[in-house]
């Protein structure tokens, strides 16, 4: 592979990360303009493989927010740690602390979940950019929630078709544990929303699963333990190995995922006092159909 004076390939490399899902870039620059037809070739990897990493970046938060709003418009959440100036830029610490409970480390994001089921128009692409990544742990795990469906038996196909479920912040429900949050409680949070439980993404027209146990107050229609045992069965069976993608994170990886079609976990396994810092930029999405 012929490469530049700065050591990345002349011309852009991508490599699939796992069998399942997942493609990495090499060779690309988001500090100045991309090559014409770039973009396009970024958006359909990610549509196809449902995790992109573009390697090794040194951007700041506006050039992380001008490659985002490539892909759609960026949320704003200022009531969550941010990057000063960039509302839109929020950050993850191994320094977090959970002021709401026991004071204790915080880890977002450490069940499974896909981001904001709870909304009515839920999140479509999650960014997290890699300032510091530990050496040991810390990875962020993707479930392809495509492939999980279509592996799903025919009966139980037609069983979830036309089924909905009620997608809230805090679900009343046992055994799912205390939703730990940066965020204080907002009210429009608080307002239930109602998605279908396999949905059909509105760029690949694939359907997928649409499940995020700990946001999932059960299922329309079903007294709630029979909703609650399906729930965990979809989510047991969207979480096996043969669906997984484990990312171990290096320094300067912009990695975009897309909760359509996946649901994702971080790991706070990493030693104590080892540092590990994330920008994050999250894209509006559509209603689930
Ligand atoms: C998240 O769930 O958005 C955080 C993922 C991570 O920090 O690995």
């Amino acid at each position: 592979m012929s490469s530049t004076l700065t050591g990345r390939p002349a011309t852009p490399v991508f490599s699939d990360l796992s069998p399942r899902l997942g493609v990495a870039v090499e060779g690309i620059d988001l500090r100045g303009t991309l090559a014409p037809g770039m973009f396009a070739r970024l958006r359909q990897a990610l549509l196809d493989r449902q995790v992109l990493c573009i390697r090794g970046q040194d951007i700041g938060p506006a050039e992380f927010l001008a490659t985002m709003r490539m892909f759609g418009e960026p949320e704003i959440r200022p009531y969550i740690p941010h990057v000063e100036g960039f509302p839109e830029v929020t950050t993850i610490s191994s320094g977090d602390r959970d002021t709401q409970g026991d004071g204790g480390r915080l880890v977002v994001g450490a069940t499974w979940h896909t981001d904001d089921s709870f909304r009515s128009a839920p999140s479509a692409l999650t960014a997290l950019y890699g300032v510091e990544v530990p050496e040991v742990g810390g990875d962020t795990e993707f479930a392809n929630l495509y492939d999980a469906y279509d592996a799903l038996p025919e009966a139980t196909k037609h069983r979830l078709a036309g089924l909905k479920a009620v997608h809230m912040m805090k679900p009343d429900r046992e055994g799912i544990g205390r939703v730990r949050s940066l965020a204080p409680d907002v009210r429009a949070a608080a307002v239930p929303s109602v998605h279908p439980v396999v949905r059909t993404h509105p760029d690949t027209g694939r359907r997928s699963l649409y499940i995020s146990r700990n946001r999932m107050d059960g299922i329309v229609g079903m007294d709630r333990a029979e909703g609650h045992r399906l729930i965990d069965e979809l989510t047991a069976h969207a979480i096996q190995p043969r669906f997984v993608y484990r990312h171990k994170w290096r320094k300067g990886d912009l990695t975009i995922w897309d909760n359509r079609c996946l649901i994702h976990k971080a790991n706070g396994d990493y030693p104590e006092g080892m540092r590990r810092f994330m920008r994050r930029i999250i894209l509006l999405g559509d209603v689930p159909v």
